[in-house]
């Protein structure tokens, strides 16, 4: 069965209510035949992105960077997954206080090393999540689970 692997640092209500929506849209009714795999970032591992076919990275903006958590996450999996899973399909949601700028240039530059391809629009929320936010979060990961449908 295909597998959407989810790598997600989740650090405050604000990042959970996105994860939830993501995972909620990856999980839902109309979506068949995908497992669905969520990791911490600090747990996931070069086994869990080498058995995936496709992944959803979530990281809150900090210090103009994704958060050291997904940075690590990158440094393990990076050599071991070279190569092997370049095409296959990922998108990526960011939380911040005021400006996400860094943290997306710095995730759309090491997928590229990757060279995973970005199969749905970053979604980029400031503050406390709004309806619009969370409903774009479920679309990402309904978007994601469903491009990995037989
Ligand atoms: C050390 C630190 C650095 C941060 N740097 C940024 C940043 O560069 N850009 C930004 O938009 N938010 C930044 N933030 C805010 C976090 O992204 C935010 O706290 C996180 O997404 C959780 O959201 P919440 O505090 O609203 O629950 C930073 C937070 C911390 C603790």
């Amino acid at each position: 069965m295909p597998t959407l692997l989810i790598v997600h640092h989740t650090p405050s209500p604000n990042c959970q209510s996105l994860f939830e929506a993501v995972l909620s849209g990856a999980t839902a009714p109309e979506i068949e035949g995908v497992e669905v795999v969520r990791r911490a970032a600090l747990a996931a591992t070069a086994s869990d992105v080498l058995a995936a076919d496709g992944y959803l990275l979530g990281t809150p903006a900090n210090l103009g960077y994704m958060s050291g958590a997904l940075k690590h996450f990158f440094d393990q999996v990076y050599y071991p997954c070279l190569d092997t899973t370049a095409g296959r399909p990922f998108g990526f949601y960011v939380h911040g206080g005021n400006d996400v700028t860094g943290a997306v240039r710095a995730i759309e530059s090491v997928t590229t090393g990757l060279g995973w391809r970005r199969a749905a629009e970053a979604v980029k929320v400031t503050g406390e999540p709004g309806k619009a936010d969370t409903e774009a979060c479920w679309e990402l990961g309904a978007t994601l689970a469903a491009q990995l449908m037989d």
